[in-house]
C-alpha cells in the first residue's frame, strides 16, 4: 500500500447512492421529502413519535433490499490488504460496507438495523418495525428508539476517531458534503495533524479547498480505481 500504511476513511451518503439509497442534500434529497426538524431530532421524536418511528421504519425496511456496490466492495478489499491499516468511519447508518465485508467499521450517526431502549440503554440488531412499540429483549421495557444520532446529539465514538486520526498517513473523505459537523471537520483537524488528504467525490465538497487533492467521479468509478492504485503501488 505505498506509504500510506494507516488510513482513515470517511464516507457519506454518496457511497451509497448508487446502491439505490438516497443521498440527504441532491435533488430530490432526503432532506427535500422530510424536514429535518420533523424526523431527525430529539423534540420531533418528542413531540411526534409516530412519525418519526415511521421515518426510520421505512428507512430501515429499504435499506435491506438495496446492495453493496463496487466502491463498498473496494474499500472492503482495501481493508483486507496485509500490510495496511484501515479504519472506515462512516457518517452511513445503512450496513452496506459490512455486507460488502468490512470489518473495521466505526457508525458515528449510528446504525438503522440497532434499537437502542432508552430504558435500559440496551442495543439489540433490529430488521423490524419499532412503530407497534415493541419491548426492549434486554429488559422488556416498551422504549425503544432507533439507534441514530439526530441533529443536537453527539456523534458517537469520537475520541476513538480522533485517536485514529492522530495516527494516520491519509485521511480519505468519500462521498459526502462535508455540510455536517464534527465529521465536516475532519479534513481540518487532520491537516492539522499533518496528514495527507485525499477526497473522492460526485462534486466539490464544501470544505473541498482543505483537501491535498480532490477526485470527482461516481463513487463505483472513482473508489475502485484509487484502490487499484494503492494496491498496485504497494
Ligand atoms: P449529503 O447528501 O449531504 O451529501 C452527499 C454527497 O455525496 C454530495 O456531496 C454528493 O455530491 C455526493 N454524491 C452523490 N452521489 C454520488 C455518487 N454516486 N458518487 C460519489 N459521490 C456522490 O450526505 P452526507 O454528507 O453523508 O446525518 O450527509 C451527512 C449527514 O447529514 C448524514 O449522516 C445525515 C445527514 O443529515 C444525520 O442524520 C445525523
Amino acid at each position: 500500500m505505498g506509504n500510506n500504511r494507516n488510513i482513515v476513511i470517511l464516507t457519506g451518503a454518496g457511497v451509497s447512492a448508487e446502491s439505490g439509497i438516497d443521498t440527504f442534500r441532491d435533488g430530490g434529497g432526503l432532506w427535500e421529502q422530510h424536514r429535518v426538524e420533523d424526523v431527525a431530532t430529539p423534540e420531533a421524536f418528542q413531540r411526534d413519535p409516530d412519525l418519526v418511528l415511521r421515518f426510520y421504519d421505512m428507512r430501515r425496511e429499504a435499506v435491506q433490499t438495496k446492495e453493496p456496490n463496487a466502491a463498498h466492495h473496494a474499500l472492503a478489499r482495501l481493508e483486507r490488504e496485509p500490510d495496511g491499516d484501515v479504519l472506515i468511519v462512516t457518517q452511513n447508518v445503512d450496513d452496506l460496507h459490512e455486507r460488502a465485508g468490512a470489518k473495521n467499521v466505526l457508525y458515528m450517526h449510528g446504525e438503522l438495523l440497532n434499537a437502542w431502549c432508552t430504558a435500559c440503554d440496551a442495543r439489540s440488531r433490529w430488521t423490524g418495525t419499532l412503530i407497534d412499540r415493541p419491548t426492549c429483549p434486554a429488559c422488556g421495557a416498551p422504549a425503544l428508539r432507533p439507534d441514530i444520532v439526530w441533529f443536537g446529539e453527539m456523534p458517537y465514538r469520537m475520541e476513538e476517531i480522533y485517536g485514529a486520526l492522530r495516527r494516520a498517513d491519509l485521511f480519505v473523505s468519500i462521498g459526502t458534503s462535508g455540510a455536517v459537523y464534527p465529521a465536516a471537520g475532519f479534513v481540518r483537524d487532520a491537516r492539522e495533524m499533518g496528514v495527507e488528504t485525499l477526497e473522492l467525490n460526485l462534486e466539490r465538497s464544501e470544505g473541498s479547498s482543505w483537501f491535498h487533492e480532490t477526485r470527482l467521479g461516481p463513487a463505483t468509478e472513482i473508489v475502485p480505481a484509487w484502490v487499484d492504485e494503492l494496491v498496485d503501488a504497494g
